[in-house]
């Protein structure tokens, strides 16, 4: 008779068939890169998360580097932001600058760099193209965000993320990267971004909030499913390398869907709201932290991420070696 117990007896068995797992080479984490020095700023809404200026930034890179964890992707936070974000492609701007200073560094060598490409945390009025009488203008945007994009590049990025959801950006960001000699570096695509509350907690921690109205002509109805395989598509077709689902974790079926749709790597994006979650919950003795994110990022898994970026990634590549060691 059929007895499906069987197979989960012992740790050993239970061992034996499970069907995923976690594996930090599969990590990346996010950081903030703030203008400024001696700045390490704790971030509220969400515990354990800094903005570090670049004199500070060596700290988290060795917590990086220490645990193991593959690549890093960066966010900057300018002094100044202007209407045409001109913060985001200056050659001299905080990511640019944080880049170069990565790549300098022998220490450093093998850590990945992706620079999130986008105008928001640049821009006076916090939103991710430029405008014109309150409308979000598209192809005038595109040039800008190549431009960030070469500049990322000349500054040593290893991938660029373009996170803005501008149509045919990622063909426009191709082309460009292409004839400015950089047909090596790969393009991570944010394609199924959706226009979620879960970004709140990031706005905060990289002050981008929309000055006015909402992403919601730019980022896609959390209601759809279908259109983000269209999105996929059209991304794939412009030359996108990898592609990204956003949020994570109310959006699993869309993971699956791209999966099962197309041959490409896939990651999660588990955002910032995602993980203020967890750690409120966590930090009022609610939930078991490190078991509930290793569940999140198996399950992420599960539904056919390849990896994933997260918050959690330094602790969660604690416990996977703690896991390795007691198994
Ligand atoms: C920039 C960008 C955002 C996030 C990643 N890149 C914010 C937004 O679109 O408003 C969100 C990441 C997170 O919530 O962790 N466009």
């Amino acid at each position: 008779m059929e007895r499906m117990r069987r197979l989960r007896a012992n740790a050993a068995l239970r061992g034996m068939v499970r069907e995923n797992h976690i594996r930090i080479e599969e990590l990346i984490y996010p950081i903030f890169v703030i203008e400024g020095e001696e700045i390490c700023n704790p971030v509220d809404s969400m515990p354990g998360i800094y903005q570090y200026s670049l004199d500070y930034l060596s700290k988290e890179l060795e917590r990086v580097i220490e645990a193991k964890i593959p690549a890093v992707l960066l966010f900057g936070i300018p002094l100044h932001k202007d209407e045409v974000g001109s913060g985001a492609y200056d050659e001299n701007g905080i990511v640019q600058r944080a880049i170069r200073f990565i790549k300098s560094e022998e220490r450093y060598k093998n850590l990945i760099v992706i620079a999130d490409v986008c105008l928001c945390e640049y821009t006076s009025h916090g939103h991710c193209g430029l405008i014109q009488n309150g409308i979000i203008l598209n192809d005038e945007t595109l040039p800008l965000l190549a431009k960030t994009a070469i500049s990322y590049a000349k500054a040593g990025a290893d991938i660029v993320a373009p996170s803005d959801m501008m149509d045919k950006r990622v063909g426009v960001i191709r082309e460009a990267l292409d004839q400015n000699g950089f047909i090596s570096v790969p393009i991570m695509a944010y394609s199924a971004k959706f226009a979620s509350s879960f970004y709140g907690p990031f706005r905060d921690a990289a002050h981008s909030a929309p000055g006015f109205g909402d992403r919601k002509t730019y980022q896609m109805d959390p209601a759809n499913g279908r259109e983000a395989m269209r999105e996929v598509e059209e991304d794939i077709l412009e030359g996108a390398d990898f592609i990204i689902a956003k949020p994570a974790m109310a959006y699993m079926d869309i993971i699956r869907n791209i999966d099962t749709s197309y041959h490409i790597p896939i990651i999660a994006y588990n955002v910032s709201g995602e993980y203020a979650m967890v750690k409120a919950a966590a930090q009022n003795g609610w939930i078991d932290e490190r078991k509930i994110v290793m569940e999140i990022l198996t399950g992420l898994k599960r539904a056919g991420a390849k990896m994933i970026i997260t918050y959690h990634a330094l602790d969660a590549a604690k416990w996977i070696k703690d896991d390795e060691r007691n198994s």
